[in-house]
């Protein structure tokens, strides 16, 4: 089996996050809608679909993350539905006679293609939001129909607020999670910033709606075992423990990056910490271009800030007169890039107020400079 899957895990490469599994059950049970938070591939979408699996209930999903307007985020959602009636009447053809009635009066042209049941929603003159909401009502009188809960699960939930001028849908939404008797609602989120933005301000709709779970890397007594179970499996013995905490250390612990290097090491005849180091470096350097491409984005000073933070392994003073030298820039400048980087969710700010480049790999890139 592969131990280390580089896309949504499942069990059982699905490592603990017993807590969370524990009381999004208990959300799922209660009807109590739940959004769950962590930076970019900490595996909240694993955790979302694990959960859903778990629960056995019907679920439709809205993957938001490729969204541009309101159009978008409502034929996103029609997609969704058109997945959760195949699964609810086991075949397209049923499926497409239910839509078809469900539908009826609504600008919705429904279709079969070579994927499955369409669901596509033709230009109209009412607003999207509004259309959402009847979309969304008629999904609630399928789980009365069938008296069982659905789960919709809207993932990357933040793009709802970068992609709308006003919050008119996130209203329609809050609207059905409040009312219901019989939807559950589950969303992800990976900026802060946004999220914050949505969901603690209390002018904006989802104010106090949702119970937050907050993801963090997974815990190395937890790590521990399952890669040593999968070691054994592989080689027929444990990993050393100098080499297990290199892998940690150049991952730091982070799910995904630590999947991409065990899943390379685990293609070689031997593991050792000289050929944890040998993988990483070379990883690095297929990677070194594309993270370059990224930093170009960014503008000279929040290089130089990244950088600095990069090669000094952050600093719990960011504004002071030592940082301000190894980096290179004025305090005002620090604190201003500082904020942007946050925002942009490309640094973070720790419990001990340590400030630290948030994604590995570009840290490990900018902290060589020779590779
Ligand atoms: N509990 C877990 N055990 C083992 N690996 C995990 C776990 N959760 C996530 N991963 C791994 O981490 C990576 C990211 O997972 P996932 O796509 O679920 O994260 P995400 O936070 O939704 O990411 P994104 O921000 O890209 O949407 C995948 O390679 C996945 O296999
Ligand atoms: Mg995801």
């Amino acid at each position: 089996m592969d131990y280390f899957p580089l896309t949504v895990t499942k069990a059982p490469a699905f490592c603990n996050r017993k807590n969370e599994l524990k009381r999004l059950s208990s959300n799922i049970q209660k009807l109590r809608p739940t959004l769950i938070v962590s930076p970019r591939r900490y595996g909240k979408t694993s955790l979302a679909i694990n959960s859903i699996n778990k629960a056995k209930l019907w679920c439709a999903k809205f993957d938001l993350l490729s969204v541009t307007d309101e159009e978008d985020i409502k034929n996103v959602i029609l997609h969704g539905v058109g997945n959760l009636l195949v699964d609810i009447e086991k075949g397209v053809r049923k499926a497409l006679r239910v839509a078809t009635e469900l539908f009826a009066g609504l600008n919705i042209k429904i279709s079969v293609d070579t994927i499955g049941l369409s669901l596509e929603a033709s230009k109209s003159s009412s607003k999207p939001a509004y259309e959402i909401l009847t979309i969304l009502e008629r999904v609630e009188k399928i789980a009365q129909k069938h008296d069982k809960k659905i789960i919709l699960f809207f993932d990357e939930f933040q793009r709802v607020m970068q992609v709308t001028e006003d919050s008119a849908i996130e209203s329609v939404i809050r609207e059905v999670a409040q009312l219901s008797n019989n939807l559950v609602f589950i969303f992800t989120g990976s900026n802060r910033h946004l999220l914050h933005k949505m969901f603690d301000d209390r002018d904006q709709p989802f104010y106090k709606l949702c119970d937050r779970i907050t993801i963090n890397r997974i815990a190395p007594e937890e790590y521990i075992p399952y890669i040593q179970h999968a070691a054994q499996e592989r080689w027929n013995k444990s990993l050393e423990e100098i080499a297990i905490n290199r892998i940690f250390e150049l991952t730091e612990r982070h799910p995904y990056y630590l999947n991409i290097l065990c899943s390379r090491l685990w293609d070689d005849k031997i593991c050792n910490t000289v050929i944890v180091e040998q993988e990483w470096h070379r990883y690095l350097q297929e990677e070194k271009s594309q993270v370059g491409a990224e930093l170009d984005l960014l503008s000279k000073n929040q290089r130089k800030l990244l950088a600095a933070l990069a090669r000094h392994n952050g600093t719990n003073a960011p504004r002071s007169y030592k940082f301000q030298e190894l980096a290179r820039m004025s305090g005002s400048s620090i604190s201003q890039t500082i904020s942007t980087l946050e925002k942009k969710d490309y640094i973070y700010q720790n419990e001990a107020g340590y400030y630290n480049v948030l994604d590995p790999l570009i840290k490990a890139v900018l902290s060589k400079t020779t590779l």
